[in-house]
């Protein structure tokens, strides 16, 4: 079975760990598999960082895309991977979530007939001004296989007309969906255990454990909304006030901070209680994430993990495809409302320990994909 399994952005570099693992470990005469890098991420600390600390193989190819608007990006991708569909002629092509990447690998695939595995399917925000949202919907409208990581995912593919009772032989007017957990769970299993060996990185910061709180920002409808950058930005400088914040900072919101934040915002974020970082490598944003007192994030990965190491989370949204974090009580929905961050801040510091179950799976998600496809090659 060969696949050509398409990369570009940090989350999908990372998820693509938990397969390549599965395939080296315990697939190696059955499974070949050919890795394309868009570009899509480029800067060291949000691509090749990940490679060697995570034993991705490395790519076999780079199209070196870049950073651009939506059509030229995607556009550029779209050539790219045609190109190399031609010449390695793999029996799937592999994409993981939402991003840019995502969609053009499943463009250039459908066009020319080559079945589209989709891993992290069937999820919904049902807001569709979001890119990901509009990148994961088309995706899964010409996807072969259909891998959703929760229940909730199922149940949006079949509201949408897919057939969860669809049996082989899948094709992309037949496909099989399946709920199969959650790579992202298999990786945080995997790796919690190695990060905690190897990786000192609160003694490299001077943060206690339990003493600070983890702060992402990346979604474009913070990043570049002036109102909406500016009411998160005043909500962490009222929380440093009572804690510890440690920030890494997507390059997005890195420059976008620079623009368009008051100047007195900007300058009390000059502060020793606020350690904004550049990104830091997998390893080291777990073991942030495991020792943190409470998350806030718009980051989708991130909230999910906040989950998987039971921290309470407050999320930079108006809406989640993760609703079951929500259900829970452990996450809660802020938007980009000062007040509803630290309404939500005072309410977590005095919860109790969030609980988790495993709605993510079982940490199999990587051989429950390869076991699907290898049976239907059969
Ligand atoms: C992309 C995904 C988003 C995902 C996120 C993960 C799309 C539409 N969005 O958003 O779903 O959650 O990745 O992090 O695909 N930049 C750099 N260096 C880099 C990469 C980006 O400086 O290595 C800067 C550039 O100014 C670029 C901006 O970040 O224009 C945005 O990058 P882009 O890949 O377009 O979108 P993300 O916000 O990273
Ligand atoms: N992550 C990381 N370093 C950082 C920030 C995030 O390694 O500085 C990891 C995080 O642990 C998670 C993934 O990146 O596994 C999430 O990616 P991101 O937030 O960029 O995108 P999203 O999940 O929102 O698409």
């Amino acid at each position: 079975l060969k696949l050509l399994t398409i990369i570009g952005a940090r989350p999908q570099i990372i998820k693509s760990a938990a397969i390549s693992r599965a395939i080296k470990s315990y697939y190696s005469t059955k499974v070949k598999e050919v890795i394309v890098h868009t570009g899509q991420h480029y800067d060291s600390q949000m691509s090749a960082i990940f490679f060697e600390e995570l034993q991705i193989p490395l790519p076999k190819y780079n199209l070196q895309v870049g950073s651009g608007k939506h059509g030229e990006q995607t556009a550029k991708m779209i050539m790219g991977i045609e190109e190399i569909l031609e010449k390695e002629k793999p029996d799937f092509l592999l994409v993981y979530g939402d991003t840019n990447s995502t969609l053009a690998g499943a463009i250039a695939a459908a066009k020319i007939h080559v079945p589209i595995v989709h891993v992290e399917a069937g999820l919904r925000s049902y807001n569709k001004k979001m890119p990901e949202e509009v990148n994961r919907i088309l995706t899964d409208h010409v996807s072969t296989f259909l891998f959703s990581p929760t229940i909730t995912g199922m149940k949006n593919l079949q509201k949408e007309g897919f057939n969860l009772q669809s049996v082989a032989p899948f094709t992309v007017d037949n496909p099989g969906i399946f709920n199969v957990g959650d790579v992202m769970y298999d990786n945080s299993l995997f790796f919690a255990q190695i990060a905690a060996e190897k990786i000192d990185i609160l003694h490299q910061l001077n943060v206690e454990k339990d003493k600070y709180v983890l702060v992402t920002i990346h979604r474009n409808n913070n990043t570049d909304d002036e109102i909406r950058l500016n009411e998160i930005f005043e909500a962490i400088l009222h929380i440093s006030k009572e804690s510890k914040i440690v920030m890494p900072l997507h390059p997005r919101t890195l420059k976008q901070i620079q623009h368009l934040l008051d100047k007195s915002i900007l300058d009390a974020l000059n502060h020793p209680n606020i350690l904004m970082i550049p990104p830091v490598s997998y390893l080291e944003m777990i073991q942030l994430e495991e020792n943190s007192h409470i998350i806030i994030t718009d980051s989708g990965g991130v909230q999910k993990e906040a989950y998987f190491f039971s921290k309470p989370c407050i999320i930079l949204r108006s809406e989640t495809e993760w609703t079951e974090i929500i259900e829970s009580g452990s996450g809660i929905l802020c938007d980009a409302i000062k007040e509803m961050i630290i309404k939500t801040y005072h309410l977590f510091v005095n919860k109790e320990k969030v609980l988790f179950t495993n709605i993510y799976g079982a940490g199999d998600a990587a051989v429950n994909i390869i076991n699907i496809l290898l049976d239907s090659t059969h």
